[in-house]
């Protein structure tokens, strides 16, 4: 698929770079799994906060030109009405992209049906494990047969505990994976972008 161009530029200075890292992560694991991209894929973007990874879940994920379905849902309005204008008609006509405020632990209760991938970037299970627990499970609920729930982590023990979770909720774990180039983030230490991503299915798959 050629480049989605984001409507607005970025927030912030590196974001941008940031994100085309992440889409290498992606395509790495994809290949290591032999995932192919989807025709008119069904794509869920939980806790997406600005979702600035649109562009690439949806170049990595579906095939060119085939459109598909996107929805990302963050408690907080302020992000989800970036998000809709930096990228709210980007992947028109083909595709749909929609964002909702919207508690991500009650993704059962959404109207749509299954999901073919449920993306979080930067978890934070460790902040509030009993509502990321529900996040996770009603991801897993949500998740189409063959489908993927994918995660990134800002740091390694947050990481960890999100595994733990997503294995004592009987999800199959595909692969986790460091990221070798993941750019060291100043405000704590241990902590960078995308430091890991982590690929799940459902158990029953
Ligand atoms: C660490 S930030 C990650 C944001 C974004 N995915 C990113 O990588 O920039 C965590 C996000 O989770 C959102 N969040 C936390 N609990 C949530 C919930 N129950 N439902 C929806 N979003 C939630 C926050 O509003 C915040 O945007």
């Amino acid at each position: 698929m050629p480049s989605l161009s984001p409507a607005l530029p970025f927030s912030f200075a590196g974001n941008a770079e940031d994100a085309q890292r992440l889409k290498r992560l992606i395509q790495q694991a994809m290949q290591l799994l032999a995932i192919a991209p989807l025709h008119q894929p069904s794509l869920l973007n939980l806790a997406c906060g600005r979702a600035d990874e649109t562009g690439v879940l949806l170049e990595s994920f579906a095939w060119p030109e085939s459109g598909g379905w996107y929805l990302g849902l963050d408690l907080r309005p302020r992000e989800i009405a970036e998000a809709t204008k930096r990228w709210g008609r980007s992947w028109e006509p083909q595709g749909r992209i929609e964002f909702r405020v919207a508690d991500a632990s009650l993704a059962h209760q959404l109207p749509e049906e299954k999901f073919d991938i449920i993306f979080l970037r930067h978890q934070n299970f460790w902040d509030a494990p009993l509502i990321w627990d529900q996040i996770f499970r009603h991801a897993l609920e949500r998740l189409a047969p063959k489908g993927f729930l994918a995660f990134t982590s800002y740091f390694d023990r947050e990481h960890e505990l999100a595994l733990a979770a997503l294995e004592s909720l009987g999800a199959q774990r595909c692969l986790s994976m460091r990221h070798a180039n993941s750019r060291p983030l100043a405000d704590a230490p241990g902590k960078s972008v995308d430091r890991w991503l982590a690929l799940w299915q459902h158990p029953q798959t």
